[in-house]
């Protein structure tokens, strides 16, 4: 069956079996940035925006995002590229598996909240494991990246 994606801002048409995932869909067709872990909801590497909120999808049947736009860390490079560098700068970039994902789920809580407090960065959060930095360089790099845009 075919759906109608707007992905990174294009509107595209992918044909998709109707039990396939999101995750599976964007992989196949080359955004690969969308990175597969536990496959199972645990991890939040394969967020994407669904209409600018993150969803996991591994686990979001690509059907339901028919007609819903779509964003990957392609569609917001220029915002993936400053939190990049508060991550730096803080120390928080290692093996940047998990960062696509981060830098997605960050940019929608600036949206959403721009002045989150503390609490409420590590309750956006939530959803999003590292494996690598213990999160304290990533709390700290966030609250700078939240700074700038105040
Ligand atoms: S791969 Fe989707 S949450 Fe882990
Ligand atoms: S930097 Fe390695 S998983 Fe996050």
């Amino acid at each position: 069956m075919k759906i109608k994606l707007n992905v990174n801002q294009k509107e595209k048409v992918f044909e998709v079996e109707p039990n396939e995932y999101l995750l599976d869909v964007l992989r196949r067709t080359h955004y690969t940035s969308v990175r597969r872990g536990c496959d199972n909801t645990g991890c939040g590497v394969c967020t994407v925006l669904l209409d600018n909120k993150p969803v996991p999808s591994c686990s979001l049947l690509a059907v339901k995002a028919d007609g819903h736009e779509i964003i990957t860390v392609e569609g917001i490079q220029e915002e993936a590229d400053k939190l990049g560098r508060h991550f730096g700068d803080e120390g928080a970039d290692q093996c940047g598996f998990c960062n696509p994902s981060m830098a997605l789920t960050v940019y929608s809580l600036k949206l959403e909240n721009p002045k989150a407090t503390d609490e409420e960065i590590n309750q956006y959060l939530v959803g999003n494991l590292c494996r690598c930095t213990g999160y304290v360089a990533q709390h700290d790099a966030i609250k700078k990246y939240l700074g700038d845009q105040s």
